[in-house]
């Protein structure tokens, strides 16, 4: 019942971060480019914004296929262990995607 709820509360978060990134990111005078990423994500609450929106499609996209994985009995018997597995691949990319996000500066690339 949780994650069903959890589903359509990650799924309308999206609807309004999917709009938030397209307007402000895809439309001119925002062309999306190299520059207009750095720029952007020399901000904290832009890091913060992605690195959330990153953390909610992963958990949407995860709970739904376990949500259409658990209907099958294979999976039922094994409900603990898909579940631990579904958790730790989830967390392994967000932990991936938020250090990339984190690191993502202009300090950062200059050092290079
Ligand atoms: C703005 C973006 C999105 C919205 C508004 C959205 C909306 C929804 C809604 C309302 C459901 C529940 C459907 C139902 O049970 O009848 C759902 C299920 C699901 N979503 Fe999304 N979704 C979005 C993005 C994504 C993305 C990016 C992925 C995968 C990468 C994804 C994967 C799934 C899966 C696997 C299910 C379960 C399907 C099922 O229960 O049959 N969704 N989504």
């Amino acid at each position: 019942m949780l994650s069903w709820l959890l589903q359509r509360l990650s799924a309308i978060a999206l609807l309004v971060m999917l709009f938030l990134h397209v307007t402000l990111s895809h439309f001119p005078p925002r062309d999306i480019d190299f520059d207009n990423v750095l720029t952007r994500l020399q901000y904290p609450g832009w890091k913060v914004f992605y690195i959330a929106f990153l953390a909610i499609v992963l958990y949407h996209a995860l709970n739904g296929v376990w949500q259409v994985a658990s209907d099958w009995s294979a999976v039922q018997r094994a409900r603990r262990i898909v579940l631990g597995v579904t958790w730790i691949v989830g967390l392994i990319f967000l932990y991936l995607g938020a250090e990339t996000i984190w690191r993502f500066d202009l300090v950062a690339l200059m050092a290079k």
